[in-house]
């Protein structure tokens, strides 16, 4: 394959054929093999998509090697120390910080749906009580679908605003939801004088019985967490939203399906999977046998919290939430064992070989848990916190992949290395 500055030519046998050079803003260029198959009769072969860009957005950018990522343009260490949420949400769906004015209207667009329809409340009785809360929410959420029909003409463009509101609104509700039906306790409605982190904690945490006050240093620490995971390019979450979209399906069923995949332990389940693993490690003493565990081929444990497709450098995200993490415990006065642990494992890994090599750094579900369990949630929680803020880039990128005219549904091929044609065999003859 030869490169010149805006195209490359693949020789093979005697044909040649030439892909476009396509530039973005920022960061890799991509050659452009729609043309490819047509052309040579064979597909390319990327099995997890390392160098495959599945499709062209504005909205988020990461530099993997410098720990960079912009939202719409913007550094998420200057989002996180300066916006609330929504203020993000409107830049993800919008592509530009609100105006004051902009903002006002975006907060009660999004404050007058956070009540969901009465009816579903139902659906939580249907569950069994020691149901994962990440069960619940990809279930209540996909039933969305079934209550709100009126938004889901994915054509209409009034109808993709409300389905955005609703979404971004009600997620928070059927998340708490799913935490006071965990713990057997009645469902608080939402109340439209808190914003948006302040509502969720006061869905998870008020009682009937007493007034609930908000602690501030917990509130605007989740609503850091929540900017902090609010999108990230096209990771196994948003690319399954994509997916999803992309056949058609209507923008709730698109979101149940981005928490489905969010659920597994090498995506947004690893928060989970960070406490689970530290509460086995158990002790700080415990941590170079597990880091032995995880350089072992021949054992499947990893080191959950570290690692990441793009980054290989810190993950910007976790450097926010290490320093959150001890401001917050500093501030509520907790002494956690799994922070110091987490500290210990991290100065470990980092000067160790494997790690260094591999460029396994802390990602952003490592310290996220140790924040979340002192704020109080349980630590089934925790993934459910990270669908809540990440519907909002889901969102945006389901929008963004509607109105794009090169949009078409998502449908790869394969390397078939099965059977070739053979002979049936009766039943009686096997
Ligand atoms: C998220 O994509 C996103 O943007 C995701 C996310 C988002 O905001 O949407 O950032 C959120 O999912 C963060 C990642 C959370 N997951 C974990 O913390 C689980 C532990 N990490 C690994 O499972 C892994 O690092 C992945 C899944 C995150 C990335 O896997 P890759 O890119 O497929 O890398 P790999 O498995 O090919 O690993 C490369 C090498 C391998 O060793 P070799 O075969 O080269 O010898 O590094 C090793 C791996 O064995 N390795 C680890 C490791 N992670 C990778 N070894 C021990 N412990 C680890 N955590």
């Amino acid at each position: 394959m030869s490169d010149t500055t805006k195209s490359v030519s693949l020789h093979k046998g005697g044909d040649q054929s030439e892909y476009p050079v396509m530039d973005g803003t920022l960061g890799p260029s991509v050659i452009d093999i729609r043309k490819l198959y047509g052309n040579t009769g064979n597909f390319t072969y990327d099995p997890g998509f390392v160098s495959t860009a599945s499709c062209e957005s504005k909205i988020t950018y990461i530099d993997g090697d410098e720990g960079v990522l912009l939202h719409r343009g913007y550094g998420i260490e200057d989002l996180a120390e300066n916006c609330d949420f929504l203020e993000v949400a409107y830049l993800l769906n919008h592509g530009e910080l609100p105006t004051p004015d902009q903002k006002t209207k975006f907060e009660s667009d999004i404050t007058y749906h956070t009540m969901i329809h009465e009816q579903m409340a139902n659906f939580y009785r249907g569950f069994r009580r020691d149901a994962h809360p990440m069960a619940i929410a990809c279930g209540v959420t996909g039933a969305m679908s079934a209550f709100y029909h009126d938004s889901t003409d994915i054509n209409d463009a009034h109808q993709r605003m409300i389905a955005t509101h609703r979404i971004i609104a009600k997620m928070p509700t059927i998340a708490a939801m799913a935490y006071k039906y965990s713990v057997g306790q009645p469902f608080i409605y939402p109340r439209n004088d808190l914003n948006y982190a302040e509502n969720f904690l006061y869905m998870t945490f008020a009682v009937p019985c007493e007034d609930y006050k908000i602690n501030p240093i917990v509130a605007k620490a989740l609503n850091k967490i929540f900017i902090l995971h609010a999108d990230h390019e096209q990771n196994a979450s948003t690319s399954t939203v994509r997916l999803a979209g992309s056949s058609g399906a209507n923008p709730f069923a698109c979101i149940a399906a981005g928490v489905a995949s969010l659920w597994g332990p090498s995506h947004g389940g690893a928060n989970e999977a960070v406490l689970n693993m530290l509460s086995e490690i158990g002790s700080v003493d415990r941590i170079p046998e597990y880091v032995k565990k995880a350089k072992d081929k021949d054992d499947p444990f990893r080191l959950m919290g570290f690692g990441h497709r793009v980054y290989k450098n810190f993950d910007p995200r976790a450097k926010v939430l290490r320093a959150a993490a001890h401001e917050v415990l500093n501030d509520l006065g907790i002494q956690d064992e799994a922070l110091k642990m987490a500290m210990e494992l991290e100065r470990i890994a980092l000067e160790d070989e494997y790690f260094v090599e591999r460029k396994l750094y802390p990602n952003v579900d490592f310290y996220s848990g140790i924040i979340l369990r002192a704020m109080g949630f349980p630590v089934s929680m925790f993934t459910v916190l990270f669908a809540l803020a990440r519907t909002t880039g889901w969102i945006a990128q389901w929008n963004e992949m509607i109105v794009d005219p090169t949009q078409k549904i998502g449908r790869p091929r394969q390397l078939y290395t099965g059977y070739g044609p053979r002979e049936f065999i009766a039943l009686d003859k096997r």
